[in-house]
């Protein structure tokens, strides 16, 4: 049978589509730029497109991230570390046939639509395919968002996204700008080794510890929403207690206060950085306001001398093999229903394009069903009007709820989310 379907990328993402559409018997082919599945999860991926470090580990707990019919094995530590997610996917791949239907070395250069109404998909051979459907799922924690910070520094500058270990900056005076899981985690892999690390932020962020009470902080959610069914305000009132206990005031340690309640922003997960500023071993300062030659002028006024800057400053979503007349996510702007399909490009989909406050692999697995049941046809899609209906009201609702800032464009609420896709699978219906 020739397949209908063609799936971009076999990271997290892509892998469990696969596996959907395997299970709903619907064929397909994966084309994978790099020569392994695991994405972003591989280490220095020959892809060129992993933003993982040496010392990344997952800040959702190994009971929170799994896919839901394959749990991470209870023998691995509570929050795994890059090499492990990479072998817990390899297996999950390998369990679920999908290696075979990947074709890797091979990535999609080009996807337009067909006249008959399908994709035509370009690939690094040069050859071109046309199928019914296709599954974008290319990642979007890749391409690095740079600030424009006024004048010219001297020293080393690098994205996040190209930061590896810290032997290169030690002895070295080194500004991270963020604070982000990215600019945190990165502050605290080179603060034992730099001279001095400083961390700058242009506004404040909870910083959430990996345990309260020797408990994986997601698990408490888990343990009061899903086991004791307590309603949503009631359990994110007890873990804003717990973590006041747990954390005190950062503001003590010089992070400043966010504007909003915890459930309204991306918290920071670290149990490492607080205690690090406590050392002197980290230090707080504020946004940039200009670079000058060897030095870094920040928004209260000081100034200081770094050799190198590491811009933690988040991804920019972007698709490089699809014209932006066709499709584009602009800051603050993905219009796709159930943030899966562009109402006007019938036969697209989205897979893995969103930011939940929450594990993303989990989530990702239900968009792969419900994408599964859409393209097998066991669940009716609504019209176009409605889909842009669903998709102005979700853009207000993201406006009211969280800060307004590229960073939440993609911002999805975990379990709000994941109920309205099941929803719609129960029905057979995807509802407005
Ligand atoms: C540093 C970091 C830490 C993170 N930690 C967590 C965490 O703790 N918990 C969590 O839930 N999430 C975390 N995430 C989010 C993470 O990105 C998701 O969990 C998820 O693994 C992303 O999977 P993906 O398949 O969508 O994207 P990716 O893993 O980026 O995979 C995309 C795949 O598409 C391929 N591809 C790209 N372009 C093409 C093309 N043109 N042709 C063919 N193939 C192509 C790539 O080679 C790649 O294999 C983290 C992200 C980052 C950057
Ligand atoms: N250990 C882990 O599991 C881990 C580690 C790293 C990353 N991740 C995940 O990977 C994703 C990306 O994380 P990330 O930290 O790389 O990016 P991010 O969450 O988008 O954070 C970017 C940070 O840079 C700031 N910023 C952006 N533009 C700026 C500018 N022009 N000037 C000053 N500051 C600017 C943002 O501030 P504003 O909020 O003001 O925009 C924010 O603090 C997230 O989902 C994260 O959870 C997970």
């Amino acid at each position: 049978m020739t397949p209908t379907v063609c799936i971009v990328g076999a990271g997290s993402s892509g892998v469990t589509t696969a596996k959907a559409l395997l299970e709903r018997g619907v064929s397909f082919d994966c084309f994978e730029l790099g020569s392994a599945i695991g994405g972003m999860w591989r280490y220095e991926n020959d892809n060129g497109l992993s933003s993982a470090y040496r010392s990344l580990h997952i800040d959702s707990s190994r009971r929170n991230l799994g896919y839901s019919d394959f749990p991470i094995p209870e023998h691995l530590p509570d929050y795994l570390s890059h090499g492990q997610v990479l072998e817990y996917l390899e297996a999950y791949a390998g369990q679920f046939g999908v290696l075979r239907h990947v074709t890797f070395r091979t990535g999609v250069t080009r996807l337009a639509p067909s006249a008959a109404g399908g994709w035509n998909v370009t690939l690094t051979t040069g050859e071109t395919r046309e199928y019914r459907n296709v599954v974008v799922a290319n990642g979007h924690l890749w391409d690095p968002r740079m600030p424009d910070f006024p004048g010219r520094f001297d020293g080393v500058q690098m994205h996040a996204h190209h930061y590896r270990r810290p032997e290169p900056f030690e002895g070295k005076d080194v500004l991270v700008v963020g604070i982000g899981n990215s600019a945190v985690d990165i502050a605290v892999d080179l603060c034992r080794s730099a001279r001095s690390v400083a961390l700058s932020t242009r506004r404040g962020a909870w910083i959430v510890p990996k345990y309260i009470m020797g408990i994986p902080t997601d698990r408490w959610s888990a343990f009061l929403g899903r086991k004791l069914r307590l309603p949503t305000v009631v359990t994110r009132t007890i873990i804003s207690r717990l973590m006041r206990l747990t954390v005190g005031n950062q503001e003590r340690f010089g992070v400043p206060r966010p504007a909003h309640p915890i459930w309204r922003e991306h918290a920071t997960v670290s149990q490492d950085l607080l205690p690090y500023l406590g050392h002197g071993w980290i230090r707080m300062k504020r946004n940039v306001s200009a670079l000058d030659g060897d030095r870094v002028r920040f928004e209260d006024g000081s100034v200081e001398p770094f050799d190198a800057i590491v811009y933690a400053t988040g991804y920019r979503t972007t698709f490089p093999f699809i014209d932006r007349s066709i499709f584009e996510v602009r800051d603050g702007e993905a219009s796709l229903y159930r943030r899966m399909l562009p109402p006007d490009r019938p036969g697209l989909y989205f897979a893995g394009l969103v930011q939940p406050i929450g594990p993303t692999i989990p989530l990702v697995e239900i968009q792969g069903r419900w994408i599964a049941g859409a393209i097998a046809g066991t669940m009716a899609l609504p019209g176009r009007e409605t889909m842009q209906r669903e998709i102005v009201r979700n853009r207000e609702a993201l406006a009211r709820r969280y800060l307004d800032s590229p960073r939440y464009t993609l911002e999805v609420d975990f379990r709000d989310y994941a109920r309205q896709l099941r929803g719609d699978m129960e029905r057979g219906r995807a509802a407005a």
